[in-house]
């Protein structure tokens, strides 16, 4: 238990967790709204992963983020796991109760969704999503937040294209298992067929990002009125992103989704809602350029 004047305490667990932009965010947040509070770094291997867990809790943590590679056991180790962290099959932040119990969420989804709404073009994402298929590339962990986010954000169907198939046939076989949804696998190969009529592309896979492979897409097919994001935020302008613009596209970049996803989490542990300010991008950007 926290004594009154102790301060509140959270901390992002991964392995390595050296890498995480959680601490610095949630640090500049502690620091432009005074807030008593404390936001560490933990290490942990995944063996030890639940002990630490239930350890940090006992001291009088408030919660945790959770990062790679402990998302899935995060699901298994906490007493409750709200419905979009069942469907994704993964926790990403957790919150300990009045009775120290672990009330786990996946926050990726919403941190998606709040980031399309700051579409420069200022464009109605419910209309967006509603209005016509998403397309979806990769089958990994960001795009099961991602597909669950625009199934549950009413998108009449989903399609989501991956290299290896089978993986996005197990993603949509998870999703659908407590709500239905409409969602059609495409083989790499099909990706740009894919486009045709689309509402939104997103980007869900690795490629494009500075160090990995480039992302070979042609987006002819692709109406110019589809919002084009991308989860990738190194560079913060991908060449996906670039392309899009460059014929018309609206676009969105990935940082955004990264930044609200922390939101909900500070809100239960610190007690308020932080902002997004242009100052803080400019931060986690600098944060992101210092660790490369
Ligand atoms: P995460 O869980 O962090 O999202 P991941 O599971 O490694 O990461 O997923 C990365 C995504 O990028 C996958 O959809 C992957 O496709 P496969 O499922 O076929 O592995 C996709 N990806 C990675 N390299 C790719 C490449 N060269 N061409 C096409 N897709 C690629």
């Amino acid at each position: 238990m926290t004594a009154k004047n102790e301060p509140a305490r959270a901390a992002v667990l991964g392995w390595p967790a050296s890498h995480s932009l959680s601490p610095r965010l949630h640090g500049y947040w502690l620091g432009e709204l005074g807030i008593n509070g404390i936001y560490r770094a933990v290490s942990v291997e995944p063996e030890k992963f639940v002990d630490k867990l239930r350890m940090l809790t006992a001291e009088g943590y408030k919660g945790f983020n959770i990062t790679l590679p402990h998302k899935q056991m995060a699901l298994a180790a906490v007493e409750e796991a709200d419905t979009e962290a069942r469907r994704i099959g993964a926790v990403n932040t957790i919150v300990v109760d009045r009775d120290g119990r672990l009330l786990g969420s996946n926050t990726d989804g919403y941190g998606f969704i709040e980031n399309l709404k700051t579409n420069p073009a200022g464009l109605n994402i419910e209309t967006i999503i509603s209005g016509g298929p998403a397309v979806v590339l990769g089958a990994g962990g960001a795009a099961r937040s991602v597909v669950a986010a625009l199934d549950n954000a009413g998108a009449p169907e989903i399609r989501l294209v991956n290299r290896t198939v089978e993986k996005a046939q197990a993603l949509v076989r998870d999703i659908s298992r407590e709500k239905g949804a409409a969602i059609a696998v495409f083989s790499w190969p099909e990706r740009q067929v894919a486009l045709t009529d689309a509402a939104l592309l997103v980007n869900a896979t690795a490629l494009g990002m500075t160090g990995k492979p480039a992302l070979e897409i042609v987006l002819d097919n692709l109406p110019l009125d589809a919002l084009v994001t991308d989860i990738v935020y190194t560079p913060l302008v991908t060449p996906l992103l670039a392309a899009a613009a460059g014929r018309g596209n609206p676009t969105v970049d990935g940082l955004g989704m990264l930044l609200h996803q922390a939101r909900p989490g500070f809100n239960a542990w610190f007690g308020t809602w932080p902002e997004i300010t242009p100052r803080l991008r400019e931060n986690i950007l600098a944060g992101i350029a210092a660790r490369e």
